[in-house]
C-alpha cells in the first residue's frame, strides 16, 4: 500500500478521473470517499468519460446502483452512491461482487460498506473545499504499476 496526496482543482479533477478510467481493469473497485459535495461524482464521471461515456453520467444518489455496459463504455462499470443505505444489511441485495467478474466498481460513500470491503480496493480520499481540495489515495499492491500519478 503506498500513499498519494495532491491538491487539485476542477481542470485536474477532469485529468485525474481520465487518468484512473483509463487504467481500470476488470475486478478493479475504486472507493471514493469525502463529505457531501467533496467531489466523489465528478471523479466517477470522469473515470466514465474515459471509458467512452458520452454525455454526463447522472448521479447515483437515488439509484444507488447505475451500471454501464458495452457499447456505451469499453469496460462494463457499475457506479455506485451508497449514501442512502443505513445497514451494511443493505448491501447484499445490490450484488455487488457480481460486477466484478467482467468489470468495475466505483463506490461512493464507502463508509456505509461497514465492515464489508475488498482488500485490494483502491481508496480515494477528498478533503478540502471550494478551490482547495485534495485528494489522498491509498494505492494497494493490485495497483502498483497501472497507478498513474506522480
Ligand atoms: N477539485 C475541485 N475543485 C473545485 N470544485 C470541485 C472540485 N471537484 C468537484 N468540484 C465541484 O464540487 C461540487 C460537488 O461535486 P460532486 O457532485 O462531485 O460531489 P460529491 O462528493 O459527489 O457530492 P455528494 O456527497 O452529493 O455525492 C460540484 O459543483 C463540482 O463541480
Ligand atoms: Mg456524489
Amino acid at each position: 500500500m503506498t500513499g498519494f496526496s495532491m491538491g487539485y482543482d476542477l481542470p485536474a479533477a477532469e485529468r485525474i478521473g481520465a487518468a484512473i478510467g483509463a487504467a481500470l481493469i476488470a475486478g478493479d473497485v475504486v472507493l471514493l470517499a469525502g463529505d457531501l459535495g467533496a467531489g466523489k461524482t465528478t471523479l466517477a464521471r470522469a473515470m466514465l468519460k474515459a471509458r467512452g461515456l458520452a454525455g454526463e453520467a447522472p448521479s447515483p444518489t437515488f439509484a444507488i446502483v447505475q451500471p454501464y455496459a458495452p457499447p456505451e463504455v469499453d469496460l462494463p462499470i457499475a457506479h455506485v452512491d451508497l449514501y442512502r443505505i443505513e445497514d451494511p444489511d443493505e448491501l447484499i441485495e445490490l450484488g455487488l461482487d457480481d460486477y466484478l467478474y467482467d468489470g468495475a466498481l466505483l463506490i461512493e460513500w464507502p463508509e456505509r460498506l461497514g465492515d464489508e470491503g475488498w482488500p485490494g480496493a483502491l481508496s480515494l480520499s477528498i478533503s478540502g473545499d471550494g478551490d482547495a481540495r485534495v485528494l489522498t489515495a491509498d494505492v494497494p499492491a493490485a495497483w502498483g504499476a497501472r497507478w498513474p500519478l506522480r
